[in-house]
This record gives structure tokens, sequence and C-alpha cells, in this order.
């Protein structure tokens, strides 16, 4: 059935290349290589990997040919998609409201991704400035002492002028692409800036490998510590796998709405997930390595990337070069991830409340942009206010890091839950048949995932991640 919304001169992906590039892109970004690497180290190596793993191919995986599914079949924004599919399927129009939490949850992340999209801008600079003044030979930051070369982070993120400034110069770059459209704009983005990224990833890893610490670097990563896997770790894990693969955020529902009936959606969803799982481990690979050789501990969190890292810089060989190249393919990402979260809303403006595409992309710019301020200044002057403090779950943290942790920790998770009770139980199985590209026992394998194992493990996570204390 075609599809209302699909009208002639509808803009979509001009290939099925360009999707696939936009698609990896959207899920390739700060979270592979800023928060998986910091929370493999810190929660117990090789068991998080593997739980890790298993979340991204069992519950993941699925859900995304799910997502990706529900676009296509509905050809418009995901809250629109899954209202037109669900009365496809003769059930409630009200299953919208799942989607319109992903696109709230989308909203929330471009906020405070594009605070840290900032900060990645400041480390392009100074690398930039660096590699001018002191050329290519010999370790970035000659001559200066290696504390001050890790006090520029807390000196940058504690400057409110400063991380507002380049919060809303990263919000306006990508902006400049969205407001451009699908074939445009973001697809644009991901067809230059993807192969850029993989050249310099791969490039980065192989250099740090010849440094020597790649041993210690896989005795790190891959150490097995069981114990460690305790309910939150394991919500962390789902949070971080629906994260990193840009799921329940009805980014990839609206990606898929821009997809040809020729492509096949299983496929490509697998090889989506493989590339962005690949990617996350291979930035342990590419961090860990340089960081050890320079004789340095990992540290955790933020300031392996932008501490540790910048001071192993210091050590190495054309160090200034390295620095920039590294900064700039974190860029590259981030850019390609952020595009994928305001088209998200944006679309939503578009398709649902009939908004042209210029007046839509700037209403979430500005939205983002003001709550971008409080995320920004949360690391500084903002540093005491704690949002959603009088719960347990984010104690102590300022804007930024509670619209993180209430994103992956909560709203994905629970947007992922409902789109599986959605897909697995609502929806018309011939529907789904006739769209998902798989067929035999893999079609029954996929459905009953979706009808038992996704929901049936999001549930069992999510409470023993949100109310630890009954398991201790
Ligand atoms: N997947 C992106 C990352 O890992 C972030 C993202 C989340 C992008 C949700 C789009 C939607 O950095």
């Amino acid at each position: 059935m075609a599809a209302p919304g699909a009208a002639a001169g509808k803009d979509a992906w001009s290939s099925k290349t360009a999707f696939m590039l936009a698609a990896i892109g959207s899920a390739v970004g700060l979270g592979n290589l800023v928060r998986f690497p910091a929370e493999a180290g810190e929660n117990g190596g090789g068991a998080f990997v593997l739980f890790y793993i298993l979340c991204v191919l069992l519950i993941g995986l699925p859900l995304l040919l799910s997502e990706t599914l529900i676009g296509r079949r509905g050809q418009a924004a995901a809250p629109v998609s899954f209202r037109r599919v669900a009365e496809e399927s003769g059930a409630s129009r009200r299953w919208e409201w799942v989607a319109v939490l992903g696109v709230l949850s989308a909203f929330l992340v471009l906020s405070f991704y594009c605070v840290i999209g900032g900060w990645v801008l400041y480390y392009i600079g100074i690398f930039a400035m660096d590699l001018l003044d002191t050329g290519l030979v010999g370790g970035a930051f000659q001559g200066v002492p290696a504390a001050t070369v890790e006090g520029l982070f807390p000196q940058m993120i504690e400057n409110g002028p400063m991380t507002v400034a380049l919060n809303l110069a990263f919000l306006v770059i990508t902006m400049l692409f969205v407001l451009r459209g699908i074939s445009g704009g973001i697809e644009v983005a991901a067809v230059w800036l993807m192969p850029a990224f993989f050249v310099l990833l791969l490039g980065i890893t192989i250099y740090g490998a010849f440094g020597g610490a790649f041993g210690e670097t896989i005795a790190y990563l891959f150490t097995f510590d069981f114990t460690k896997l305790t309910g939150p770790v394991m919500l962390a894990a789902v949070g971080q796998a629906f994260f990193s693969l840009s799921l329940a955020t009805a980014t990839m529902t609206t990606y898929g709405a821009y997809v040809g009936k020729d492509v096949n959606l299983a496929s490509t969803s697998t090889t989506i997930s493989l590339a962005d799982t690949s990617v996350a481990l291979l930035a342990g690979l590419c961090l860990f390595p340089i960081v050890l050789a320079a004789g340095l501990a990992p540290g955790a969190g933020l300031g392996l990337m932008f501490q540790t890292l910048p001071h192993a810089f210091q050590e190495m060989p054309v160090g200034s070069l390295l620095g920039l190249a590294f900064f700039v393919m974190v860029g590259f990402a981030a850019l390609t991830s952020s595009v994928g979260l305001m088209e998200a809303p944006s679309a939503w403006l578009i398709d649902g409340f009939g908004l042209g595409r210029r007046a839509a992309v700037l209403t979430v710019t500005i939205g983002a942009a003001l709550l971008g301020v409080v995320c920004a200044l949360s690391t500084g002057m903002l540093s005491g206010f704690h949002p959603l403090g009088f719960w347990n779950l984010f104690e102590g943290q300022g804007m930024l890091d509670a619209l993180d942790t209430l994103t992956s920790r909560l709203t994905l998770p629970i947007a992922g839950l409902f789109t599986a009770i959605f897909i697995g139980w609502i929806v018309d199985k011939r529907l789904t048949d006739a769209e998902n590209g798989l067929d035999g026992a893999l079609h029954h394998f996929w459905r009953f995932l979706m009808r038992w194992l996704v929901p049936l493990a999001l549930i069992a996570i999510l409470v023993v991640g949100i109310f630890p204390d009954l398991f201790a």
C-alpha cells in the first residue's frame, strides 16, 4: 500500500548506500568514542563488553529492524508513522505516544549532545593552533607542563560564556545541514564525513598499536569480572546499547521513512549494528594503547578523552597532528549523530503539525539552545543545580548529567519496551511480514524476540536497574 504521505517529490535518500551511511553516521558518535570505552573500563571490562554485545544482538538489532520497518511503512515522522501503522492494524492511534516519548528523548539528547560537541570543537581549535606553533615533529604542547594541559579541560568547562558559545556553534553547524533536508543535507554530511571518519579511526588505531601497549589494552578491556555485573550496570549496558544504536529516539524510524521499498531492512539493520559495535570496540583499541603507552592510568569518564588523551599526545611523535586528527574524527562522528537528533523532532513538526522545514528546524534549534545553555552552564556556574536530585538515580547530577541519565537509563529503555510490545503483539503480522525482509527460521526467531525476550528482558533490567536495593 502506498502510504498517504508518500507524495511524489517527497525528500528521500538518494540510494541505499546513502541511507546506510546516514544510519551508521547516526549510530556512531560520542556514545561509541567517549562513553563506551569509559563504561567498559569502569564496569568490569570483558564482562560488560560481553553483556553489551548480547544486548545489541538480542535486543538492539531486532528493535532497530522494528523501528526502521515502522518508519518505512508509515512514510512519515515517527509519531505519524506509529499512528498509521497502528491504524492499519486496527489498533488505537494512541500508540503514537511511544514515538512522542522518542521524539522528546531525541530533543533532550540533542540539547546535551551539542554541549559535548562544542567541547570537541574547542580541542580541534587548540590542537590546530598547536600544530601551527610547534610544527609536525615531536609531541603536542612542547614545553607546557602536563598538569597545564590536563587543566585545560576544567578551565574550559567552568568558563560559562565559552561553553555556551561552543554549544551554539555546534548547534548551528548541525542546523545548517538539517535545514537542507535529507538528500541535500543530512546525506551530504554522512557521505563525506563517515568515510573520512573510518580512515582516521583505522589510521590512529594502527599507529597506536605500534606504540606497544596493545597487550595491556587487551588485558584492560577484556579481563572478565562478572562480580561487577550488577543491576545498575546491566541497565547501563542496555541504555548504552540503545543510545549507541540511536534507538527509541524516533531517529531510526524517521530515517526509515525515507528508505525505498527495495531495501532489505533486515540486512541493513544487521550491517548498522555490526558497524556500530565494531566502532565501539575499535574506539577502545584506539584510545587505550595511546594512553597506556604514555604510562598513564586510563581513568574514567570524560577525563579520559579530554584530559588523559591530550596529555598522552604530548608524549607521542607527531602529537599535535595526531591530536588534531583525533578530535576532527570525534567531531565528524558527533556531527553525523546530532543531525539525526535534530531531524527527528523537526520531522514531527513538519509531518504532524504542518510546519515548513525552515520553521521546524529553527524551532528545534532554538529550543535545544535554550535547554543547552542550562546544560552548558551545569559544569560551571550552575553545577549546584541538580534538577532531578530528589531521586537517588540522579544524585549530585547537574543538568547535563541528569539528562544523560534520564534518557539512557529511563526514557530510551521504556520507549524500547513499548515499541517491542507494539511490534510483537499489536501490529498486524501481515504487515511486518511484508516489510521485514526476513524469511524462514529467522523470521520466527525475530517474532519470538519481539514478543517475549525483548519485553521481558527490558522489564527485568529496568526493575533491577531502578530499584537495586530490592535485590541487594
Ligand atoms: N548514537 C549516537 C552516539 O552513539 C547518539 C544518538 C542517540 C544519535 C540517539 C541519535 C539518536 O553517539
